[in-house]
C-alpha cells in the first residue's frame, strides 16, 4: 500500500530526526557474532610478517598463531579461517602436501585445538596452496580434472576433519564435491563435521592479494580460474550451484566475492533462506584500507560495507578487517 502515502501525511525524515528514533527502527544490526577472521599461517616463519599487498594483514608462525587467536577471543570473535603458506619446495603437480597428516595446516589447527578448544575453526578445501601450478585441482591433458581432484579433495577433507576442523569449507568449485566429501565424512563418523560451501565463488579478479598472500600467483602466472569459478556475468547459475550443494549436503553457502555481488547474497537469501555467508575477500579489503590509509574515505567505510551485506541478507562475513572492527563495535 505504499503507493497510497502521500506528502506531507507521510514525511519519511520523521522517523530520521533523532538518534534514538534510527535506533528504534533499524533493520539491521552488525556486531561481533557476524565476524570470522581469515588468517594466514606460514611455514617456516617464526613471529609475523606483512603482506605487501593487503595493508594491516600480517602471515604468522606456528609460534604465534596461538597469541593471536586468544586476542581474538578475547576481543569477542568466535570464528577464523585458516590458511597455510606452505614451503615452495613442497608444492607439486597433484598438490600431495595436502593429504600429509603432518602438514602445517593440520599442526596449526591441533594446536590451536588443545589450547582453545572453544573456537570455530574453519579449514579451506582445495588444493591450490599446494600445486606448483596454482591451480585448484589435478591438471590433465590442460585441463582440471574434477573426478580426479574430487579424490584428492576426498582425502584432504578427511585429513582436515581428523585434526579438529568444526567447517570444512569446500572453494575450488568442483562439481560434486560437497556430495562426495560429506558421504566420506558419514562413513567415517564425522557427522557433525559442518560443511561451509563456497557454492557462488566467481572467477575473480578481485582475489589477486590473497593469491600475493599464499604464495600462488607467481605459480598460476597469467593463467585463469575460469574453467571451474563462475561466470561473473552470471546469476541464475549461482542460484543452480546454491541448490546443488545444499542437495549434496551442505550446511552453509557463501557467495564470493562480497560487496561487488551482493545482488547474489539478497538472492540466494531469499530463495532458499538457509544459513549464508559472504566473503568480503583480499581485493576489497586492500581497495577499502588503501584508500583509508591515503585519507581518502574515512575509516567507517568498512563498518558500513559490512552492515550492508547484513542487510543484504548475509548471516556472517569472512573479513581481515573482522579484529579491527570488533574493537571499534565493542
Ligand atoms: C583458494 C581460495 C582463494 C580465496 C579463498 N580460497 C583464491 C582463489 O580462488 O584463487 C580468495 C580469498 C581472498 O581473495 O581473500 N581456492
Amino acid at each position: 500500500m505504499l503507493y497510497k502515502r502521500k506528502f506531507p501525511n507521510t514525511r519519511l525524515r520523521r522517523l530520521r530526526s533523532k538518534s534514538f528514533l534510527r535506533d528504534l527502527v533499524r533493520e539491521n544490526v552488525l556486531t561481533g557474532d557476524d565476524l570470522i577472521q581469515p588468517l594466514f599461517i606460514k611455514e617456516d616463519l617464526s613471529g609475523t610478517e606483512e603482506i605487501q599487498t593487503m595493508p594491516g594483514i600480517s602471515r604468522f608462525g606456528l609460534d604465534v598463531v596461538e597469541k593471536e587467536i586468544e586476542e581474538l577471543l578475547a576481543l569477542g570473535i568466535k570464528s577464523v579461517a585458516l590458511f597455510p603458506v606452505i614451503n615452495p619446495d613442497k608444492k607439486n603437480a597433484d598438490g600431495t602436501e595436502a593429504i600429509n597428516q603432518n602438514n602445517l595446516i593440520c599442526k596449526a589447527i591441533k594446536n590451536i585445538k588443545a589450547s582453545h578448544p572453544e573456537i570455530i575453526i574453519i579449514s579451506d578445501v582445495a588444493l591450490d596452496p599446494y600445486t606448483d601450478h596454482g591451480h585448484d585441482g589435478i591438471m590433465v591433458n590442460e585441463y582440471v580434472d574434477n573426478d580426479k581432484t574430487l579424490e584428492e579433495l576426498v582425502k584432504q577433507s578427511l585429513t582436515l576433519a581428523e585434526s579438529g576442523a568444526d567447517i570444512l569449507a569446500p572453494s575450488d568449485m568442483m562439481d560434486g564435491r560437497i556430495k562426495v566429501i560429506r558421504s566420506a565424512l558419514e562413513k567415517n563418523d564425522f557427522n557433525n563435521t559442518i560443511l561451509l560451501s563456497y557454492a557462488a565463488k566467481y572467477s575473480s579478479k578481485f582475489y589477486g592479494p590473497f593469491r600475493d598472500a599464499v604464495g600462488s600467483s607467481s605459480n598460476l602466472g597469467k593463467a585463469s580460474k575460469d574453467e571451474y569459478q563462475m561466470d561473473v556475468a552470471n546469476s541464475d547459475e549461482a542460484l543452480h550451484e546454491v541448490a546443488l550443494d545444499l542437495n549434496e549436503g551442505a550446511d552453509i553457502v557463501m557467495v564470493k566475492p562480497g560487496m561487488p555481488y551482493l545482488d547474489i547474497i539478497s538472492k540466494v537469501k531469499e530463495t532458499f533462506n538457509v544459513p549464508t555467508f559472504a566473503y568480503q575477500v583480499s581485493g576489497e579489503y586492500s581497495m577499502l584500507k588503501s584508500a583509508i590509509d591515503n585519507k581518502w574515505l574515512d575509516s567507517e567505510v568498512i563498518k558500513e560495507s559490512l552492515l550492508c551485506f547484513k542487510r543484504a541478507g548475509a548471516d556472517a562475513i569472512l573479513t581481515y578487517a573482522a579484529k579491527e572492527i570488533i574493537k571499534e563495535l565493542n
